[in-house]
């Protein structure tokens, strides 16, 4: 059981753009299938309507604060402690991943013990959305893995992996 965080940054920790993507990196996208295929995603609503829709062979869970917001499929909640104590209450074997936005990492990142973050080498110009600061009193990395640019990746990336203290 655990619950981490997954995130694409730029070298400034930004993340968004009018409620968009900054890149699409190939690697970060098949990445991102895999860690979470088969588990639990939770994203803000403003992520989910980004996406535009529910991301297929996962569990997703949709946060909003309107009491009247449905999305057929999806489990809608109202607050990030329910899902917390949901998610440890009532499952042993599938990973809980939070997928974003800016909002929701801010709140939900004190429940988390893993992040995986892929850091793209590039400073885009255009941003509004952030993930918050990765305290390195809080956080030791255990894995990364570096990567030149391709024909699918437009820019040189980064894995890394971070673990509790
Ligand atoms: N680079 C990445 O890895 C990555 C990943 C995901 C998203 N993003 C980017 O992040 C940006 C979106 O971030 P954002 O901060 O604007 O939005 P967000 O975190 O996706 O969603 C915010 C919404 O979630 C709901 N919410 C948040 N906290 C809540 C709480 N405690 N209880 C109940 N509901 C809660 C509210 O929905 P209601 O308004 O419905 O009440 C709120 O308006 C976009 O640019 C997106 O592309 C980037």
């Amino acid at each position: 059981m655990s619950i981490n965080i997954i995130v694409c940054m730029d070298k400034s920790s930004a993340i968004g753009y009018k409620n968009k993507l900054l890149s699409h990196q190939s690697a970060d996208l098949k990445r991102f299938k895999q860690l979470t295929q088969g588990h639990f995603v939770l994203m803000g609503s403003a992520t989910y309507r980004s996406i535009g829709k529910l991301l297929p062979n996962r569990h997703n869970i949709i946060l909003s604060r309107n009491k009247k917001f449905h999305v057929p499929g999806a489990f809608i909640r109202h607050s990030i402690e329910d899902v917390i104590k949901e998610y440890k209450l009532n499952n042993n074997e599938q990973e809980l991943f939070i997928i974003g936005g800016e909002e929701v990492y801010k709140q939900a990142i004190k429940y988390v013990n893993k992040l995986y973050v892929t850091i793209i080498n590039h400073e885009f110009d255009k941003v509004d959305a952030y993930f918050p600061n990765i305290s390195v009193n809080e956080w030791k990395i255990i894995d990364i893995e570096k990567h030149l640019s391709d024909e699918n990746n437009d820019y040189d990336y980064s894995f890394v992996t971070y673990e509790r203290n």
